[in-house]
């Protein structure tokens, strides 16, 4: 009897151990460590290079949703921050994809007077979110010998710089959603200083990581030509 309990209970213990072990390294608990693919699927939509940079240039700002302001309690500079307000699997009824999507003015993100974000970008986080909201990263395919406005340089901008250089919110008064516009900083040199992180120019993007060795590049080569709009 005595050794029966005593079974029992070393049963118990064991079964309390292997629960708490399985709990530190639940696979769903949010991490900041992504999985990296080496290359891109056409298909997926990835976290680090197609979600955070929309996030970042368009919600994470200063006086946002950034570790400083906290506006409303909410951070949303990182995956494990990000994921408090996504349901994995279902954007539909996460709060991240409720918000952007809101017609409502006074309850959509980014609130007016920003611009709310494009169809594109919102489709972007809804697939990913139904994609099962993985921190999932891939080797990007940038080619540093394409480098038009149309090619590289708009698509850039548009994903990680638009959302503090619009036109109802110009950052330092630089507005980058339009050709002309991004056109003057790319002549007087502001443009490629910045993103270079030349001395003398406040380092772009904002908050966030340097551009890759290619996408700066292509900007630089794109400025070399004369900025074309091609
Ligand atoms: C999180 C917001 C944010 C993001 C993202 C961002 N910027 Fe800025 N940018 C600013 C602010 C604010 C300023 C004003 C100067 C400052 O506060 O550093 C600025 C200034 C600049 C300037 C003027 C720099 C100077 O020294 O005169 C350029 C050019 C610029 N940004 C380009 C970019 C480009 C290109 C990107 C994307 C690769 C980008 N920014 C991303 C907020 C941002």
């Amino acid at each position: 009897m005595q050794n029966r309990n005593y079974l029992f209970t070393a049963l118990v213990v064991a079964a309390l151990l292997l629960a708490c072990t399985h709990e530190t390294t639940n696979p769903n608990s949010p991490s900041n460590t992504s999985t990296f693919s080496s290359t891109c699927s056409p298909d997926s939509v990835y976290f680090v290079s197609d979600v955070l940079p929309i996030i970042n240039s368009n919600c994470a700002m200063s006086g946002c949703h950034d570790a400083a302001t906290r506006a409303d309690g909410v951070q949303l500079t990182s995956y494990s921050t990000i994921m408090k307000y996504v349901r994995a699997g279902n954007a539909a009824r996460s709060k991240l994809y409720e918000v952007i999507i809101d017609t409502d003015p006074g309850d959509r993100m980014p609130p007016p007077p920003r611009s709310p974000l494009t169809a594109a970008q919102i489709a972007k986080i809804q697939k990913w979110i139904n994609q099962g909201a993985k921190n999932n990263s891939c080797a990007s395919v940038c080619d540093a010998n394409v480098f038009t406005y149309s090619g590289a340089v708009k698509t850039m901008l548009e994903t990680k710089c638009v959302g503090c250089h619009s036109a109802t919110s110009p950052g330092g008064n630089i507005n980058l959603s339009t050709y002309a516009s991004v056109r003057t900083v790319a002549l007087n040199g502001k443009l490629y200083g910045s993103i270079a992180h030349q001395t003398g120019f406040s380092p772009m993007p904002k908050n966030s990581a340097k551009l890759s060795d290619c996408e700066i590049t292509q900007v630089q080569r794109w400025i070399a030509a004369g900025a074309p709009n091609n």
